[in-house]
C-alpha cells in the first residue's frame, strides 16, 4: 500500500509531501521521500521563496530550489513551485516598500517571470499567489495590496503564464476549507480574474487542520471552485494535537485524514493532496503552535501511525 500508487490508480496526478533542503543530509528521511510509489510529488518549504531566490533586488540565488527540484526529477516526481507572491519570507528590500506603483508592479514581473522561468519545463504547478486575504475576507495589508490593491495578484499571474505557459498556475490559501467570508472572498477573486482573462488555472488548499476539527464541508468547498472550472488540490496537509498524543487522538487522526483524502478523491477536479512533511521529524507546527504537534502520518522516528492507514485506507 503505497501511496502514490493507490492515488494515481484513481486518476490523481500525484500524492506527495513537502520537503526541505536541511532535511536531505538524512539519508533514512530522504529514502521514503524518494520513492515515487509513495510520493509522485514534492513541494519545497521554504527554498523557492522571495527571502531564498532574490535576497537582493535583481540577485537570484537558485541553489536551494534546484536541489530539491534535482531531486524530484531523479526521483521521477512532479513539482510544485511555491511560492512567488507571499506576505511572508520577504526579503526587508520588498517588505519595506517605498515604492510607487509602477516600479512595484515592474519588481513583481522580473520576480515572477525570473523564478518561473527558471523552472519552466520541470514544474507541475506554481503556487503563485499565496495567502492574499486575512480571516475574516479582507485583503492582507501587506506591501503589495497596499501598493497596487487587488491589481498584484493579475500581475503576478500574468508574469508567471509568461514564463512558463505549461505550468498550472494556483492560488494558495488557509481558511478557505469551509464556507465563510474568507472563501466567499476567493471565490470572488476568482470570478473577478476570469472576467478579466486573467491566466488562472487552480485553487490550492492547505488544509492544516487541529484533529477532531476537519471541516464537515470540506468536499462542497473543493466543488465551488471546480464549478468555476478550477482544478483544486490539497497542497499542505496536516492534522495537529495538543501533545501529548494518546491512542484516542491517534485513531481520531486517522479518521481526520481518512475524510480529508475522502473529500478529494469525491471530486473529479482535485488533482492530488500533498501533506506539509511527511513526518513529525520535521513538521513546522510545535515551533509554531506551543504544546501541539504529530500532525503528520509518520512519527519522529519515520514509522507509519493510523493516519497512514486512514489515508491508504481513503485511497483503496
Ligand atoms: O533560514 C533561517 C535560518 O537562517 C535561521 O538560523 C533560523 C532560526 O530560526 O531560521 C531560519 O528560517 C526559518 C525558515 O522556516 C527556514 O527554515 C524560519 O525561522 C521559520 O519561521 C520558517 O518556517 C517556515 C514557515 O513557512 C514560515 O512562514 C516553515 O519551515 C514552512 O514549513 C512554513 O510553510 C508555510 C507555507 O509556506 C505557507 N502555508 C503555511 C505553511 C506553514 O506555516
Amino acid at each position: 500500500s503505497e501511496l502514490n500508487t493507490l492515488a494515481t490508480a484513481l486518476g490523481w496526478k500525484y500524492f506527495g509531501s513537502a520537503t526541505d533542503n536541511p532535511e536531505l543530509t538524512d539519508t533514512a528521511y530522504v529514502a521514503i521521500l524518494s520513492d515515487n510509489g509513495m510520493f509522485g510529488q514534492i513541494t519545497p518549504g521554504n527554498s523557492m521563496k522571495w527571502d531564498a531566490t532574490e535576497p537582493e533586488r535583481g540577485t537570484f540565488t537558485f541553489s536551494g530550489g534546484d536541489a530539491i527540484a534535482s531531486l524530484a526529477e531523479g526521483n521521477g516526481q512532479l513539482l510544485r513551485g511555491h511560492n512567488c507572491v507571499w506576505y511572508n519570507q520577504l526579503p526587508s528590500w520588498v517588505s519595506s516598500g517605498g515604492f510607487d506603483a509602477a516600479t512595484l508592479t515592474s519588481i513583481i514581473q522580473t520576480h515572477c517571470s525570473t523564478v518561473v522561468g527558471h523552472y519552466k519545463g520541470q514544474i507541475y504547478s506554481w503556487d503563485v499567489v499565496n495567502e492574499p486575504f486575512n480571516d475574516d475576507g479582507t485583503w492582507r495589508t501587506d506591501v503589495f495590496f497596499n501598493t497596487l490593491g487587488e491589481d498584484y495578484v493579475g500581475i503576478a499571474l500574468e508574469a508567471a503564464s509568461g514564463a512558463d505557459p505549461a505550468a498550472k498556475l494556483y492560488i494558495n490559501e488557509y481558511n478557505i476549507e469551509s464556507a465563510g467570508a474568507k472563501q466567499t472572498a476567493l471565490l470572488n477573486l476568482v470570478q473577478s480574474l476570469q472576467s478579466a482573462g486573467t491566466p488562472l488555472d487552480g485553487i490550492g488548499f492547505q488544509c492544516h487542520f487541529i484533529v477532531g476539527e476537519v471541516p464537515t464541508d470540506l468536499q462542497a468547498s473543493l466543488e465551488k471552485f471546480t464549478a468555476l472550472g478550477l482544478e483544486v488540490a490539497i497542497t499542505e496537509l496536516d492534522i495537529r494535537m495538543t501533545l501529548p498524543s494518546t491512542d484516542a487522538l491517534l485513531a481520531q487522526q486517522k479518521t481526520d485524514y481518512e475524510s480529508v483524502i475522502a473529500a478529494c478523491r469525491a471530486v473529479s477536479g482535485c488533482v492530488g493532496t500533498t501533506i506539509w512533511d511527511y513526518t513529525d521529524k520535521y513538521s513546522w507546527v510545535p515551533s509554531t503552535f506551543s504544546g501541539q504537534g504529530a500532525a503528520c502520518p509518520w512519527d519522529e522516528n519515520l514509522v507509519t501511525k493510523p493516519a497512514f492507514d486512514g489515508i491508504v485506507s481513503a485511497l483503496s
